[in-house]
């Protein structure tokens, strides 16, 4: 299985991490190019590798990690999203003041989705800071847990067997329509929640 992640900010670096602490292999991309992540990939370790875009949306399962600003430049250098999955921790914040975007009462997920005509969303991982996302999961003899919610069955199971396998406790919101919103910064209930699931 091999994960590919583009964007390497805050967000895209964390979940880099834990994927490979999982010893999945990780493709990673950025705007300015491969040579611009030889010290990240080296402090990743593992399976970590610097890639292109179009290296990084061939892999099984891409997480796209970019502001929502950039992502009709993202979505544009792909020609064809279909079957992908996407995992989608974008919040739909425009700066410099970080308001919400305009969404035309729709989920962020929902627009996101659009854009990628044919891919298989799986909104996740945008309910922490890097700092929470990137942390040890385990706390107090429980698992963090981390939302997802999507329109496709297997692309969900994918995800929530890396949500697993990283040690995440995953718990699934159902569609974009009944989970994206809860899920969404600003406005979702669950941003910022640090919650951990006992056994
Ligand atoms: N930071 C948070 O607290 C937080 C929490 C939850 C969710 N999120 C969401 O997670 C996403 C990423 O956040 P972040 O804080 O990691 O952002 P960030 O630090 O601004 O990093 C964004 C990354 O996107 C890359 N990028 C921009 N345009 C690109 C393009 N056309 N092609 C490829 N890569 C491109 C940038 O490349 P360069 O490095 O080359 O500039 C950068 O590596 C955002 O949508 C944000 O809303 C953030």
């Amino acid at each position: 299985m091999r994960i590919g992640i583009i964007g390497s900010g805050g967000i895209g670096l964390a979940f880099a991490g834990q994927v490979v602490k999982a010893g999945y292999e990780v493709i990673i991309s950025n705007s300015r190019g491969a040579d611009s992540l030889t010290d990240a990939v080296k402090q990743l370790g593992g399976k970590a590798r610097a890639g292109s875009i179009e290296e990084a949306t061939a892999a099984n399962v891409i997480f796209l990690a970019v502001q929502w600003i950039h992502l009709p430049a993202v979505a544009g250098k792909i020609s064809n999203w279909k079957d992908k999955i996407v995992i989608d921790p974008i919040n739909p914040v425009v700066p410099p003041d970080y308001k919400i975007a305009e969404l035309g009462g729709r989920a962020s997920s929902e627009v996101v989705q659009e854009m990628l005509p044919g891919a298989k969303l799986v909104k996740a991982f945008n309910t922490f800071t890097p700092q929470l996302l990137g942390a040890i999961p385990e706390q107090n003899g429980g698992k963090r847990v981390i939302f997802y919610c999507g329109d496709h069955t297997a692309a969900k199971e994918a995800v929530r067997t890396i949500i697993d396998k990283i040690g995440f406790a995953g718990v699934d919101l159902g569609t974009l329509k009944e989970g994206a919103r809860l899920q969404q910064y600003p406005g979702g209930a669950l941003p910022g929640l640090n919650l951990i699931q006992l056994s």
